[in-house]
């Protein structure tokens, strides 16, 4: 994804890390989907998420175009909901044609409730729980993809007297190490995700017997933030040797192949943005030729994007309320921190941050942001070039757009932000800010 020239009246820098439609306007102010950023937090208040709609939009759409056009068979892209989920993100990627992950009760409710099509709708999680499985089986949900032989059996017998089967996938571990943060790895042989390559036959004895379900797609999810795509070829093989060993020995013919999300997303100006169009090629070859080679009758693959659908697209807007200065440094105190980005202090991610109001200003000290909770590990960024900052003025995160806000809790008491959506010189508050109230509302002794 490039930056969209004509915008950029003014060079942003690090424009690769903003939404597409940023730009700077004549007196330094950062200027988003046609609005004044630091506007926005003035009227909404900060903490804040703003959102690109353009940028999920074309996001959205160079994915679905790389895929379609780099394999020979079907393709289908799958918005990975833990990213962020809300009514109105669920309704931009309905109306873009993806399907949607979900991984719980919670965000397949939110799906329906945002009218997202339950046929284009996947259910993952490890630990599944029967009201979940019944709820999904309820909704009329496009596939379970099932993570291991306990959830089999559940399924069985939750589907034991169904007239149409449900659709499901395995997915399997299938012992790749990816190269990324040991908490975001996922394909390795000892991750408590997915079935353990020696556990398939077992898999599909337990299919045989279950007349309710249906086995369409083998799956494998290596990890997130991957910026090597070459273990994803690796990942499709053992995919593929598998569906030959399904064929063989029981007679099942796989129809798809899921080889999960997780390509990586820059957070600073060091990092590469996504190859989406690499990606799609190495799996779509990948998949012709292993299927050919293994003679396979070609299949339909998914993936199942989340980041770099969904991180680009938000920027957190936070007020810096007070300083400390030391010797060699001064933290910056912001009216956010661990609480709605969780990410610094779980997996030390980097980020990067400027002065909504003074982007053009030279730089002039390094400081660190630090969030207002109670922990010293809430510190959101440790090292940050900024021109002399003052209290009260709006600081901007970019690439805030995945795993903060679904990952946000209320510690401290501190209420969840409020989230727009900027368009076209719009803006529309997509979620309300958390009220004290709200705190409260489940407190009944
Ligand atoms: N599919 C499956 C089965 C997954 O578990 C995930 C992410 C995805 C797809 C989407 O991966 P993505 O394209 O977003 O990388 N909280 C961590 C990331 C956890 C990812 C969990 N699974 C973080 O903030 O880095």
């Amino acid at each position: 994804m490039e930056s969209l020239p004509s915008q950029n009246r003014n060079p942003l820098p690090n424009a690769s890390l903003w939404p597409l439609t940023t730009s700077v306007d004549h007196s330094g102010r950062l200027i988003i989907g046609g609005c004044d950023v630091a506007a926005l937090a003035q009227q909404y208040g900060t903490p804040l998420y703003l959102f690109d709609e353009v940028t999920i939009r074309t996001a959205c759409r160079a994915c679905r175009t790389a895929f379609a056009a780099r394999h020979r068979g079907t393709t289908a892209v799958h918005y990975a909901g833990k990213a962020l989920l809300n009514v109105a993100i669920a309704q931009i990627i309905a109306d873009e044609g993806l399907g949607l992950d979900v991984v719980s009760g919670g965000e397949l409710y939110v799906a329906l409730r945002a009218g997202f099509p339950p046929q284009r709708i996947h259910m993952h999680g490890n630990a599944k729980t029967r009201a979940e499985l019944e709820q999904a089986l309820a909704s009329g949900i496009g596939q379970i993809i099932v993570d291991n032989l306990d959830e089999l059996d559940m399924l069985r017998r939750l589907t034991a007297n169904r007239s149409s089967p449900q659709p499901v996938a395995l997915r399997i571990a299938p012992d790749i190490a990816a190269d990324t943060h040991a908490h975001i790895q996922t394909g390795h042989a000892t991750s408590k995700f997915g079935l353990p390559l020696d556990a398939l036959d077992a898999a599909a004895e337990k299919l045989r017997a279950a007349s309710g379900v249906r086995l369409t797609g083998l799956h494998a999810h290596l990890g997130s933030q991957l910026f090597d795509i070459a273990p994803y070829a690796a990942a499709v093989e053992v995919l593929l040797d598998s569906a030959a060993r399904l064929r063989d020995r029981f007679g099942v013919l796989i129809k798809e192949i899921n080889a999960g999300g997780g390509i990586g997303v820059p957070y600073t100006a060091d990092q590469p943005l996504p190859d989406i169009d690499a990606w799609a090629a190495l799996l779509g070859d990948t998949l012709v030729r292993g299927c050919e080679r293994r003679g396979l009758p070609l299949m339909r693959l998914v993936i199942e994007p989340g980041r770099s659908i969904i991180a680009r697209a938000g920027i957190a807007l936070y007020t810096i309320v007070a300083t400390k200065p030391l010797p060699h440094m001064r933290f910056l105190h912001i009216d956010g921190g661990m609480g709605d980005n969780i990410r610094p202090a779980l997996y030390d991610a980097r980020y990067t941050a400027a002065l909504a109001e003074r982007m053009r200003d030279p730089v002039e000290e390094c400081v660190a942001i630090a969030g207002r909770y109670c922990e010293s590990g809430d510190v959101l960024i440790r090292d940050l070039m900024l021109p002399r900052a003052r209290v009260g003025e709006i600081l901007a995160v970019p690439v805030a757009g995945a795993y903060t806000l679904s990952m946000a809790s209320t510690y401290n008491l501190a209420p969840r932000p409020a989230v727009v959506l900027v368009n076209g010189g719009e803006a529309r508050l997509i979620q309300r800010r958390e009220t004290y109230e709200d705190l409260i509302v489940r407190d009944v002794g």
